[in-house]
């Protein structure tokens, strides 16, 4: 029995968790995979109800739970709040506190949605790449950090770009082991040329390649540069690893190449603790899409698919993972669309109609 604990969080959040629970309902009925849920509060909602985005009674359930799936937080109703106010803050607590440094971000293209990139469909056909974006770690969390008023009346802002050795190894060796799971090619993204902790950074990648993975096709390539390949040729790239900024960054970038957000699964990794217990946090990568709350009509996909990866990358379910994964697939092959897949005068269906769809198509897969 695992235990998932449910964040639904703000905006289209409640909605698409909601769906995928169903999911998570269907497997109890018909696998012999069975699933307990609890849910915690998270960002606005958090704030709403309890006065703080990021309450402790949610780190405490989140770190005993065996897997967490977030919605997402975030909306216009909380932006002018004190920084440490605002939901974004949650979920940056989230990953800080159960130390879930390793970010896996997936840019897949279903062929049946290859028209709906903004890129010529030869370009992105086929493509399956993995972001791998370090999460704890860089300007995020750096310290010094401030704004302050200098005696000129100015303003002087200060973030911090930091990475020790130890980090940059932990997050190299989780690459390196999708690399060789995958294509066996890994790009690592910096700014060597001028930020010398991106400097340390390629030493520290290169060393673990050399002495731990010589069969993995190492590379390495500036930002600027890696932006613009991502745009130019995606499919030179098979796993990429880069920090927190910058990944953040690329991921967005990446997640176009495939049509749309709203298809974007992650997962954020914690260490493998002794007793064999991995934080681990599951989220679409689509923010909270306030503007369209509310309204049964959110891609619930990206969710789902989230769920998909806890089941591959938690628990080892792969066969349920691959099941799920084809169900989406036969699903988006059958022409069904949300709105946000749906090329201007196509029908779509609801975000619950989605799902239903979902769950139809494994049914025919668990007979
Ligand atoms: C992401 C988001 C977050 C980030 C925000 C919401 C804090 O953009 O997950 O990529 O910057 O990490
Ligand atoms: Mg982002």
């Amino acid at each position: 029995m695992k235990k998932i604990l449910l964040i639904e969080g703000d905006g289209i959040g409640p909605e698409v968790v909601g769906e995928t629970k169903k999911i998570i309902d269907f497997f109890n009925k018909n696998s012999d995979k069975k699933f307990t849920t609890e849910s915690a509060l998270l960002g606005g909602i958090a704030f709403d109800k309890t006065g703080t985005p990021f309450p402790q009674e949610t780190l405490k359930l989140a770190s005993e739970a065996d897997a967490t799936l977030l919605g997402a937080v975030g909306g216009p109703k909380w932006e002018s709040l004190e920084y440490k106010f605002r939901p974004e803050r949650g979920l940056l607590g989230i990953r800080k506190e159960l130390n879930l440094f390793a970010n896996l971000r997936p840019a897949k293209v279903f062929n049946a949605l290859a028209n709906s990139s903004t890129l010529k469909r030869e370009i992105v056909e086929d493509l399956d790449i993995m972001i791998v974006r370090e999460l704890t770690g860089d300007l995020y969390f750096g310290e010094p950090r401030y704004v302050k008023t200098l005696d000129d009346g100015s303003k002087q802002g200060v973030n911090t770009m930091t990475y020790n050795s130890k980090e940059v190894e932990r997050i190299a060796r989780v690459s390196f082991d999708l690399a060789k799971i995958r294509n066996k090619k890994l790009c690592s993204v910096d700014k060597a040329n001028v930020i010398e902790t991106t400097e340390m950074w390629r030493e520290v990648v290169s060393d673990i390649g050399a002495k731990e993975y010589p069969d993995i096709n190492l590379s390495h390539m500036y930002v600027d540069n890696a932006s613009m390949q991502l745009v130019r040729n995606p499919k030179q790239f098979d796993v990429i690893v880069t920090g927190n900024m910058f990944g953040d960054i690329l991921s967005d970038t990446a997640s176009m190449l495939t049509g749309s957000l709203g298809m974007l699964p992650s997962a954020s990794l914690g260490e493998k603790q002794n007793n064999g217990k991995q934080h681990a946090l599951y989220e679409p990568v689509h923010g909270s899409a306030p503007d369209i709350a509310g309204k049964n009509i959110a891609n619930p996909l990206a969710t789902i698919l989230s769920f998909s990866m806890m089941l591959r990358y938690s628990f080892n379910y792969i066969d349920e993972a691959n099941k799920l994964d084809q169900a989406v697939e036969n699903v988006l092959n059958n022409g069904v669309r949300t709105a946000d897949i749906a090329l201007s005068g196509q029908k779509f269906v609801s975000c619950t109609e989605m799902s239903d769809k979902v769950i139809e198509e494994l049914k025919k897969l668990f007979n």
